[in-house]
């Protein structure tokens, strides 16, 4: 009997400047580990039946981007602790008894980058810009890395509350004017305003004491929320590059059982996307 090659994909919408299948190769070729890592583009009402599909032709385990996030959420069998928290699954894959698992790696993928970083979280004062998916999937992960205090702030307000509200009073939360005057030390930037060129409004006073600003977005040049936080004096200044990094090398674990190097892929990607 011939056995094939074990299967993944990331399944997104548009999915061509995807760079999961280059890190999830160099992975594999680093650990030593036989598999298949494509992109697949699904149709934006049609993730499910491509899901379906890709299992019935033997694929193991997936990740999800934009805009399946959600709908891999509520396909999957089995979540995580963590996918529960962020409403969202990142990472999918069958288990021995047969089960259709879904986890989210995009919040241990960030500790995993700020702990590269040097910054530490435990007792750290977080700002965290945004009320999306993207934040809400890091909240959980900052607090158990020991943050002191995590505060969301969103352009619009409400968002805002209800994200901080999942979480049990140990998160607050305001609009973008009424951020509390509270010496932050690491300021997140989880909207997408870096999409257009733009940086959430926010006071330059609430980067005073601020010692990482951090960009879950990347790309060629910072983004307008990094060059503003340079200039006015932060002094470490990273983008969203090592967490895409980072969390799928969580994902490459949960499915191979074996934890990929960061630094020297890291070091590819960066190459390759500031080119
Ligand atoms: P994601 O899954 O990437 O978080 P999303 O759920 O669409 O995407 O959320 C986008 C986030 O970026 C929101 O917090 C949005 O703010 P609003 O809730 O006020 O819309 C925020 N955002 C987008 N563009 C922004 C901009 N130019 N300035 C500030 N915030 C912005």
């Amino acid at each position: 009997m011939v056995v094939g090659v074990d299967r993944y994909a990331v399944f997104g919408n548009p999915i061509g400047h995807s760079k999961s299948p280059l890190i999830h190769r160099w992975f594999a070729e680093q650990t030593g580990q036989d598999l298949q890592y494509e992109a697949i583009l699904a149709p934006v009402d049609g993730f499910a039946d491509c899901w379906q599909d890709f299992v019935q032709a033997g694929g193991k385990g997936a990740n999800v981007t934009v805009p399946f996030k959600e709908v891999a959420f509520a396909l999957a069998q089995v979540l995580s602790e963590r996918a529960k928290q962020a409403g969202a699954v990142n990472t999918l894959y069958i288990s021995s008894n047969g089960q259709l698992c879904g986890d989210n790696t995009d919040g241990q993928g960030l500790i995993a980058d700020l702990e590269r970083l040097g910054v530490a979280i435990a007792g750290a004062r977080v700002l965290l810009l945004g009320a999306g998916g993207a934040s809400r999937g890091v909240v959980g992960p900052l607090l158990e890395a020991g943050a002191a205090q995590v505060h969301i702030a969103n352009r619009t307000a409400d968002k805002a509350t209800t994200v901080a509200g999942l979480f049990n009073g140990q998160v607050t939360a305001s609009g973008f004017n009424d951020i509390p005057r509270l010496n932050w030390q690491i300021v997140i930037n989880a909207t997408s305003s870096g999409l257009s060129q733009q940086r959430p409004d926010i006071d330059a006073s609430h980067l005073q004491s601020c010692r990482l600003a951090y960009d879950m977005m990347y790309g060629k040049e910072p983004t307008a929320f990094l060059n503003w936080s340079q200039q006015h004096g932060v002094p470490i200044c990273a983008d969203g590059i090592g967490m895409l990094v980072a969390q799928a090398a969580e994902s490459f674990q949960l499915w191979r059982g074996v934890k990929p190097e960061l630094a020297p892929v890291l070091e590819k990607i960066t190459a390759l996307v500031r080119r």
